[in-house]
């Protein structure tokens, strides 16, 4: 029998095939892009339930040497991108070891602890605002790319802060992180081995230089403590820039995106700052940048939605489809930023929920409430439909987001 395929076509508006999906049941078996035949689960209820199953784990390696992998694979398909070098990290363990690693970054991602960087973040954004300002100035019809002078170059300003990385660094993880998540499983394993290289090399920097940063004190937990292995180490900062830096970009993109197009809800915004908060919720949930979690496999027989899920095989839940079950949302289509989507499932569910939310929403709120105070006449430079995707199975994004700031 051949299975859908989540391609290019699906994701180039996945609404529709989503809605289509969930009418026909809440779990389905489908092929990613990769060959890999999976679950995938695209109701809100059974989502949930698998973000937290017990019979559900997240220990890929361990599925891999069980010839899971191999055996899930559809001949020609795309054979897994080696990553042990970057992959030992939290997104890719259970409890305890995910318990472990957690616990080394949680203490400063903390609500507490990131509003200590609010002043700098604030910072970052006026002074990225200000180039920006400069570039549209120059430009014949004063429109500028966001994406290129904004949204790509804030995120990975608060990172660098967070983490201690100096920003010497910037363009070559920015360049890695792209490919990594590119589709291109071939360029993926080459790109994951040079970032394991760059990672370590800047490590070793740092330990001749500490600082208060993130990253030192991920260094003193090995050195000084043990409590995390070399690999461990490196996979861990891997992760924190992976994990932290396309996410917000597109997030950004996205949640602007959808304002400019709903020019009421952008006035509501920017009329009542109180209101950002909660439309960053529903930026989320509306149009998140992850199109799904990562997988997880069985590592017993269980039921979900109606099917039996078999020891080995893989699970892959529709964070974007979810996200619109009528069931759970009422008009689950429409954007609404007075809506409180409590329990969306953009930051995921159970043990893996993002750790960086905290630093996501400030960001986020920093972005819109600058934009929205700075350009309160912000308009679209080209009409929607032209705007172009950059998509991956992992995330998508806008390639380029033309803005004028002020009514020519
Ligand atoms: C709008 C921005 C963001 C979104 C939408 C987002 C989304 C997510 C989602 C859906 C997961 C769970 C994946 C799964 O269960 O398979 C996750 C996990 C994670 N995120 Fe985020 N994220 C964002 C920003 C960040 C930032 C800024 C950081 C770090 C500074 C970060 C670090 C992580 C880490 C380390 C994990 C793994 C947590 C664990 O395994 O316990 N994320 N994120």
């Amino acid at each position: 029998m051949s299975l859908p395929i989540m391609d290019d076509e699906f994701l180039t508006n996945p609404y529709p095939a989503y809605q289509a999906l969930q009418s026909g049941g809440p779990v389905h078996r489908m092929l990613l892009p990769s060959g890999l035949r999976v679950w995938a689960v695209v109701s809100y209820e059974e989502a949930r339930t698998a973000l937290t199953h017990p019979s559900l784990s997240k220990d890929f390696d361990a599925s891999v040497q069980l010839g899971y992998f191999d055996r899930e694979m559809t001949e020609g398909g795309i054979p897994r991108a080696e990553h042990s070098s970057v992959g030992q990290h939290m997104l890719n363990m259970d409890p305890p070891h995910h318990t472990r690693l957690r616990k080394l970054v949680n203490k400063a991602l903390t609500v507490r602890s990131v509003k200590k960087l609010e002043p700098v973040i604030e910072a970052i954004s006026s002074e990225l605002l200000d180039a920006t300002e400069a570039v549209a100035a120059a430009s014949p019809d004063g429109s500028v790319d966001l994406v290129a002078e904004y949204t790509s170059r804030f995120p990975v300003r608060v990172l660098g802060e967070l983490l201690g990385i100096d920003e010497e660094h910037f363009p070559v993880l920015v360049g890695l992180t792209a490919a990594i998540m590119s589709d291109d499983n071939e360029n993926a394993r080459d790109n994951m081995a040079l970032f394991g290289k760059h990672i370590t090399e800047m490590i070793a920097r740092k330990r001749e230089r500490p600082g208060e940063d993130l990253v030192s004190s991920l260094i003193q937990a090995r050195d000084e403590e043990e409590r995390l292995s070399d690999v461990e180490l490196v996979s861990t900062v891997f992760l924190m820039v992976v994990a932290g830096y396309e996410t917000t970009v597109n997030m950004i993109g996205h949640g602007l995106r959808a304002l400019l197009n709903h020019p009421e809800q952008l006035a509501a915004l920017r009329d009542d700052h109180s209101l950002i908060p909660g439309a960053n919720e529903e930026f989320l949930r509306y149009e998140g940048p992850g199109n799904r979690a990562t997988l997880r496999f069985a590592t017993e027989p269980f039921e979900l939605g109606g099917v039996t899920i078999g020891t080995g095989e893989y699970v892959s839940v529709l964070l974007g489809s979810a996200n619109r079950d009528g069931t759970q949302f009422v008009c689950p289509h429409q954007l609404d930023v007075r809506r409180s989507p409590t329990g969306h499932l953009g930051f995921g569910h159970g043990v893996h929920y993002c750790v960086g939310a905290p630093l996501a929403r400030l960001e986020l709120e920093i972005a819109l409430r600058h934009l929205l105070t700075r350009y309160p006449d912000i308009e679209l430079a080209v009409p929607d439909s032209e705007l172009r995707w950059r998509r991956s199975f992992m995330m998508q994004g806008l390639e380029r987001l033309p803005v004028r700031l002020s009514k020519g």
